[in-house]
Formats: structure tokens, sequence, C-alpha cells
């Protein structure tokens, strides 16, 4: 099984923890979204989308990835780290791929730390090693799923 994980994370680097550790217990190619080809997706068995939560949604980068890849019937699944670890935040991109033809096998979300100003500091130490256990288990139950 071909999967791939693509993923935007720039603000703590939170979300690139997450991926890899999915990348690592699936044997997933792990990239950037500014480094994958929109074309190259069709050729995976299983495309992982994931990014911080900015504003309410996944990072602008995933839906012009999503917007510009051509369509396809594959499966895909979804994941993030935000500030309140709220699944309702992936409506807006599984909407996106729903729209591309994608089926969405999963979820997965978790707190990240975040900081604002200088002094504001929330969810310190997350993803925690136990987020990334999740994460690992997450991703491989998707696999004999
Ligand atoms: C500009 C900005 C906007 C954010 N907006 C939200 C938000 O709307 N909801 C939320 O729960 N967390 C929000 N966060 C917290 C991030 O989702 C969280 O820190 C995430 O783990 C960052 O991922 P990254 O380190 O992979 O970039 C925001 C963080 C930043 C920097």
């Amino acid at each position: 099984m071909k999967i791939l994980i693509v993923y935007k994370s720039y603000h703590l680097m939170n979300t690139e923890k997450i991926a890899k550790a999915m990348a690592e217990a699936t044997n997933a190619t792990l990239i950037r979204v500014d480094e994958v080809h929109p074309e190259d997706i069709a050729i995976y068995d299983l495309v992982g989308f994931g990014s911080g939560i900015y504003g309410g949604r996944h990072h602008k980068e995933l839906f012009a990835l999503v917007e510009t890849m051509p369509s396809m019937e594959g499966n895909v699944f979804v994941f993030s780290t935000s500030g309140s670890g709220n699944e309702a935040y992936h409506r807006p991109l599984k909407e996106a791929l729903t729209a591309k033809g994608c089926h969405i096998r999963g979820e997965f979300q978790c707190r990240g730390e975040a900081r604002f100003l200088k002094f504001i500091r929330t969810n310190r130490g997350h993803p925690d090693e136990k987020d990334l256990e999740d994460a690992r288990t997450f991703a491989k139950g998707l696999i004999t799923a």
C-alpha cells in the first residue's frame, strides 16, 4: 500500500511531529506541501493531508493543493494540531477533498502548543508522547481497515 502524507507546519512545528510519527508507523512517504507535485498525488493508495489550524481552518496551502490536484476517487485522511483540538475545524478541508471525488477514510486531531504575544502560551509540551502514540495508532488503523 503506497501512502503519502502531505503537511504544512510552521508555528512551532507541532504538526510536523505528528506527520513524522504517522509516516514512521506506516512506512509512508512524507512531504511538505510546498514540495509536492499536485499531479503525483493520484498514484498513492492513501493520502493524508494535515496542518496546524490557523484562523479556524487548515493552512491555505493545503487548500491550494487540493484545488490544483486532479480529481481523484482515492482514499484520503485529514489531521491537525490546534489550540483547542476541535475536530470541527476539519470540515472545510474535508468538503474540498470530497468535492474532488476523494473518500475520507479517517481524521485525527490533537492539541498543539501555541504562543501568542510574548507571554501567552497554551498546551505547553503538546504534542506530547501520548499524542504521538495516538497518531501512530490512528495511522496504523487506516492500513488494516
Ligand atoms: C496565526 C495562528 C492562528 C491560530 N488559530 C487557531 C484557531 O483558530 N484555533 C485553534 O484551536 N488554534 C489556533 N492556533 C493554534 C495552532 O493551531 C497550534 O499552535 C498548532 O499546533 C500549530 O501547528 P504548527 O506548529 O504545526 O504550525 C493558531 C495559531 C497561529 C499561529
